[in-house]
């Protein structure tokens, strides 16, 4: 009578358990937006950019699709309205990154970025593009937000061609950054020669391979990781578009989120109920921490590095950089292999100063800039699309 008892007392505690079990993760998963439409992704759809019958705004929506600095997609276009083939790129001066990128370097590498997919994507299409940098001139640095909005970074003129097949196009689809560990395995010379074929006036590609040169730019690159973990208006300006979980990303799709970091499938979800209901495990120092031991094992698994690397530090040669990057990026892709900027060194804020007068006394003689320094290798895992806006938010009256 008695053991029955017990047992029935037991029975009943392990089921209350399993399920309030099952109802906190119900709980979690539902605060992390299981289930939620994903609007944020709709620019990945293949038909997305199909919609839109004026060739212009189809191929601003393959530009839209390029890798960008914090993914901030600060991209504006205006339609010009005498002349259906001409459209203007403007660099979008609310969405700048001003402590980890003061000198707004990024921020123009990251137009080429998407000058470089319309280009693709426009040979693809049967729109071939000329673009034509800073039509009206550069812009002035004593008043740079201001001439951000009034100065183009580009005209684009669409011309009408065949379309083109291009392997380059069809690897628009793939995530841009994959921040996961790579393979040993060495590149090929071919691949190699591939990455170090791609340049533009004034900007070269190099790839470092030996070990000697990967331990070196790898130790720089976790160097500079360190001192910007520590560095808190930096960090804080990363933190501030971190986006916990599907409700947030689909309000507001541009910046960071768990996808960045290969997180897929329930666990994202997982993830980021857990974010949403516990934000102290978010908390300032959580990330430091997380940045620092992810950059670790990141460049523990670089077979090689790409840097790409301008005349001078120009804007155009920045936009020229961005340009290549994009290039070096589908190539990257085309070849089955992944690659994720690892830019810090490179930053221009006072904590970074050492790091950055360090890397370019090795690697960049002569007054050259270095623009982008990449790991670049096989993938273990391939990685989730991260957030992209409207194409229509894009686009000014
Ligand atoms: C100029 C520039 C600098 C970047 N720097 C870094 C970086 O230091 N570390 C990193 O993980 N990703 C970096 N990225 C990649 C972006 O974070 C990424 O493109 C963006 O978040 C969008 O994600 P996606 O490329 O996967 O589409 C950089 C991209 C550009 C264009």
């Amino acid at each position: 009578m008695y053991r029955n008892k017990v047992k029935k007392m037991v029975v009943i505690s392990i089921s209350s358990l399993l399920a309030l079990l099952l109802l906190a993760s119900t709980a979690l998963f539902i605060a992390g937006g299981w289930l939620q439409p994903r609007h944020y992704l709709q620019p990945w759809d293949k038909q997305y950019a199909k919609r839109f019958s004026d060739p212009r705004i189809r191929l601003v929506a393959y530009g839209l699709l390029a890798a960008n600095g914090h993914n901030m997609q600060p991209w504006i276009i205006r339609l010009d309205r005498g002349n259906a083939n001409v459209f203007y790129l403007y660099a979008d001066a609310d969405r700048m990154s001003p402590m980890a990128d003061p000198d707004a370097r990024q921020m123009m590498v990251t137009q080429g970025t998407f000058l470089e997919y319309v280009s693709v994507a426009g040979q693809a299409l049967g729109y071939p593009a000329t673009i034509d940098l800073f039509p009206d001139g550069t812009y002035d640095e004593q008043h740079l937000a201001q001439s951000m909005t009034a100065k183009p970074v580009a005209k684009i003129t669409l011309g009408r061609a065949a379309a083109q097949k291009n392997p380059l196009f069809d690897a628009v689809y793939i995530p841009d950054t994959n921040r996961t560990a790579y393979r040993p395995t060495p590149l090929t010379s071919a691949q190699k020669g591939a990455f170090e074929a791609l340049q533009a006036t004034d900007v070269k590609t190099i790839v470092y391979d030996d070990q000697k040169s990967v331990n070196a730019l790898g130790k720089i690159a976790l160097d500079s990781a360190v001192i910007e973990a520590h560095t808190a208006r930096v960090m804080k300006e990363a933190g501030a578009i971190f986006r916990a979980n599907e409700y947030q990303k689909n309000q507001t799709r541009h910046g960071f989120s768990f996808e960045g970091q290969g997180t897929s499938g329930l666990k994202l979800y997982f993830m980021q109920g857990l974010i949403t209901l516990l934000p102290f495990l978010n908390s300032s120092s959580a990330a430091s921490d997380l940045m620092i031991q992810s950059t670790r094992t990141e460049l523990a698994h670089t077979p090689a590095y790409a840097m790409i690397l301008s005349a001078s530090n120009s804007r155009s040669d920045q936009v020229r950089s961005g340009m290549v990057y994009s290039r070096l990026n589908l190539t990257a892709s085309r070849l089955g292999l992944a690659v994720q900027p690892v830019s810090q060194a490179l930053e221009e804020y006072p904590e970074m100063q050492k790091q950055y007068a360090a890397i370019h006394d090795k690697y960049a003689p002569d007054g050259q800039t270095i623009q982008m320094l990449v790991r670049v290798g096989t993938p273990t895992q391939n990685v989730p699309q991260s957030m992209r806006r409207d194409v229509m938010d894009l686009v000014r009256k």
